[in-house]
């Protein structure tokens, strides 16, 4: 059969699992406490897709052309026996990747050797700064960086590499923490990616203003250790990545507003409950788990999938405009980033 591709001409390569809704953070660009506060509704746990679930649709996924699994959340380590997942994912033939995205807060040295026993390949933790006040007032948790840095280690110790760093970026919040995050982990083998702050959801007051450009993130590392360009490894690949001149690593600059990447998105979403997104911005999703729970064959859901993704437009970052902002989308705890 013909590779399957959408009206743009992108295959479907990337598939995103978002294992739960819920997260132990309340960060304040993603899950804001007036709103994800004590009467805040999350998905019933009966809804969510089970492990069983998960599996089947990965696998039917992967015979779509999905190569790479990235599990996510909200916050994903909260799902029980996550390594029983990671294990049954592991077995699907042609899968060549499976990552995490986790806030580290639960990763310990135990539960990333267990994760690399089941056949996880890497994580990628986020940490949005190093300085205590500037990171809790961003968690709005109380959980000081220092936690963050030892499940750093842990997962390099286990293996779990390359390690990679998240930091969202905030002008005015965070932005003079650029360089201290590239001096922290130049010369780790940790590489830290620099996300420009994104308008996901509806409920972080997201102003362009806030933005802080990837070109003077670039800029500002450049000018204490001389950065060069790398090619890039992957066609689909979010980051732009470049090497410090003198041998001591990489980092990685994730420009979804200031330079979209959407020409090249090959990136599909499930959600916790089996709804799939064909962009971060999208306002609703297929649901799949009702063919699932409809007793509906393999080859159903494949079609299904099949005539959705063919009919894939999405291209929201190239469109941002005043108009499209305004339209409602879902939020990044239910989606995973
Ligand atoms: P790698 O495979 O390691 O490159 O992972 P990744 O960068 O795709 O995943 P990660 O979960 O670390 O995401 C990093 C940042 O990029 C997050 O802020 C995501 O929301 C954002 N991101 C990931 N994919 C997309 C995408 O398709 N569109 C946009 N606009 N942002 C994305
Ligand atoms: N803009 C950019 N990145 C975000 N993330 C969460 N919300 C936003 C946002 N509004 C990041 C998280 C995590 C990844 C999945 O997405 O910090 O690293
Ligand atoms: Fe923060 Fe990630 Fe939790 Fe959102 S899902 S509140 S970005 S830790
Ligand atoms: Fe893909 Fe949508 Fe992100 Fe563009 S904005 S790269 S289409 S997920």
């Amino acid at each position: 059969m013909a590779m399957l591709t959408d009206t743009l001409f992108r295959p479907l390569r990337d598939l995103r699992i978002s294992l739960t809704d819920r997260c132990n953070f309340r960060c304040r660009y993603c899950m804001p406490k007036e709103v994800f506060g004590p009467n805040f509704q999350f998905l019933p746990k009966d809804t969510l897709l089970t492990d069983d679930e998960i599996e089947r649709l990965a696998r039917i996924f992967v015979s779509l052309g999905v190569r790479k699994l990235r599990l996510t959340g909200g916050e994903p380590l909260l799902r029980p026996n996550l390594e029983y997942l990671i294990a049954r994912l592991a077995s699907i033939a042609l899968v060549e990747d499976i990552s995490l995205t986790t806030n580290g807060s639960l990763l310990t040295h135990e539960k990333a050797k267990r994760l690399k026993e089941a056949g996880l390949k890497r994580v990628t933790i986020s940490l949005d700064s190093l300085d205590d006040d500037t990171f809790m007032r961003l968690n709005d948790v109380d959980c000081r960086s220092e936690t963050i840095l030892s499940a750093i280690d842990a997962a390099l110790e286990a293996q779990l590499t390359p390690v990679k760093v998240n930091m969202v970026v905030i002008k005015g919040t965070n932005d003079t923490q650029v360089v201290p995050m590239a001096e922290r982990f130049r010369g780790t083998g940790v590489i830290v990616r620099f996300v420009e702050y994104m308008d996901v959801g509806n409920t972080n007051h997201w102003e362009m203003q806030q933005v802080y450009p990837a070109k003077d993130i670039v800029n500002s590392i450049h000018d204490r250790w001389p950065l060069v360009p790398v090619q890039r490894s992957q066609p689909g690949e979010v980051a732009t990545r470049y090497q410090y001149a003198d041998g001591q690593g990489e980092i990685g600059l994730i420009s979804s507003v200031t330079a979209p990447f959407c020409g090249a998105c090959t990136r599909a979403r499930l959600s916790a409950q089996g709804k799939l997104f064909l962009c971060l911005f999208a306002s609703s999703g297929f649901d799949l788990q009702h063919y699932l729970r409809q007793g509906e064959s393999d080859e159903v859901i494949t079609d299904q999938i099949r005539s959705i993704w063919s009919k894939r437009d999405d291209r929201y970052s190239e469109l941002r405009s005043s108009q499209t902002m305004v339209k409602s989308k879902v939020e990044m705890s239910h989606i995973g980033g």
